[in-house]
């Protein structure tokens, strides 16, 4: 299997991996601030660039709006085209046309541009204003130009189809569904949404693709990195977790050194080979982003990937 050197999204062929910039500017979930803070988050934006991975996915609740504001000041720095996904988040005090064109202007103005590329709705959440209100008004936005692509997060088969729907009856096409999909989270394999996906031609965007990183391999009962954030409270991170995600983790282990490639360098490439599926894995270090830039440009071969596939599920 050999994996592309660029896939479409919505109008731009990109390389076939972004990054994620949720932990730009967050110190709820993340610890932005503390562990880390812009000076590592300008050296990954660099290092992703110079790497040739242009795509960044952010969202108007990243970090209360920093992660777009850092992300804008960063894009003014390169002259490279920069593909900008956001996303827009439904909430119930939002309930007509106006409040969602609204939102687009505020992330705009974080951003500072006048155009993105892609624009996701972040939770397949209706409250009073309906689907079809909101996705009528995105659809305007991408007549007028300030909008590239439309994509959705989060939605189940049935809500993607009737998303899918009531744009193609505008003359749109709904270009992703950004779920969580990682060797540790196989679900839209099984609920219809990978499936569903590749019949309408929507890209998974896989969120989460080296399960928060569980997946590098680093992370261990006895060390070496130590859990920061919210992922101390997760039932994954702890001894028993970690213990049980070990067979794959020898496996990518012993794949990687065939190539010459990290734990998470396979995990991606894996993802990035299950056609339709474009990851977007964090960076908040120079060292991380170019390490997850070096997911592609080589291809594991069909053994690898069906052993990978083999043990994964046995880990699930
Ligand atoms: N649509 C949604 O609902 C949704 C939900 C979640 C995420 N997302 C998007 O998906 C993106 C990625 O997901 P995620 O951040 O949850 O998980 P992830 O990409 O699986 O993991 C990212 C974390 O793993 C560690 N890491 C990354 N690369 C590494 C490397 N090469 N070596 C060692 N450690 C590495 C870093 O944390 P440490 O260094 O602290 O270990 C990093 O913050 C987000 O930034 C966001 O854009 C979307």
């Amino acid at each position: 299997m050999t994996i592309p050197t660029t896939v479409q999204l919505g109008k731009s062929a990109i390389a076939p991996i972004g990054v994620g910039t949720w932990a730009w500017g967050d110190s709820f979930f993340w610890t932005y601030g503390k562990e880390y803070g812009e000076a590592q988050l300008v050296d990954a934006f660099n290092s992703s660039v110079d790497a040739g991975i242009t795509m960044f996915d952010t969202a108007e609740i990243y970090g209360l709006g920093e992660s777009e504001r850092i992300l804008g000041r960063l894009v003014k720095t390169r002259n490279e085209k920069i593909y900008i996904a956001t996303k827009y988040m439904p909430v119930p005090w939002r309930v007509s046309a106006k409040q969602v064109s609204d939102a687009v202007d505020a992330s705009f103005s974080r951003l500072g541009v006048e155009f993105v590329d892609l624009y996701q709705i972040h939770q397949p959440f209706s409250f009073l204003m309906g689907q079809p209100t909101l996705l009528k008004t995105l659809a305007r936005e991408v007549e007028a130009g300030r909008i590239g692509a439309l994509g959705v997060s989060n939605y189940s088969e049935s809500q993607m189809r009737e998303a899918h729907g009531t744009l193609a009856s505008l003359g749109i096409p709904l270009a992703v569904n950004q779920m969580q999909y990682s060797l540790l989270y196989r679900k839209i394999e099984s609920n219809g949404v990978l499936a569903a996906a590749r019949e309408l031609g929507v890209t998974i965007l896989a969120y989460s693709p080296i399960a928060q990183g569980l997946l590098t391999g680093k992370y261990t009962a006895n060390g070496p990195a130590v859990v920061t954030g919210a992922r101390k409270m997760d039932a994954r991170f702890k001894p028993e977790g970690l213990q049980k995600i070990q067979p794959i983790l020898t496996t990518l282990k012993e794949i990687g050194e065939k190539h010459d490639r990290t734990c998470a360098q396979v995990a991606l490439n894996w993802l990035i080979a299950q056609p339709g599926v474009i990851p977007i894995p964090g960076a908040k270090t120079a060292d991380q982003a170019a390490q997850n830039a070096g997911a592609i440009g080589w291809s594991l071969n069909d053994e690898e990937i069906a052993e990978i596939d083999r043990v994964s599920r046995a880990s699930l």
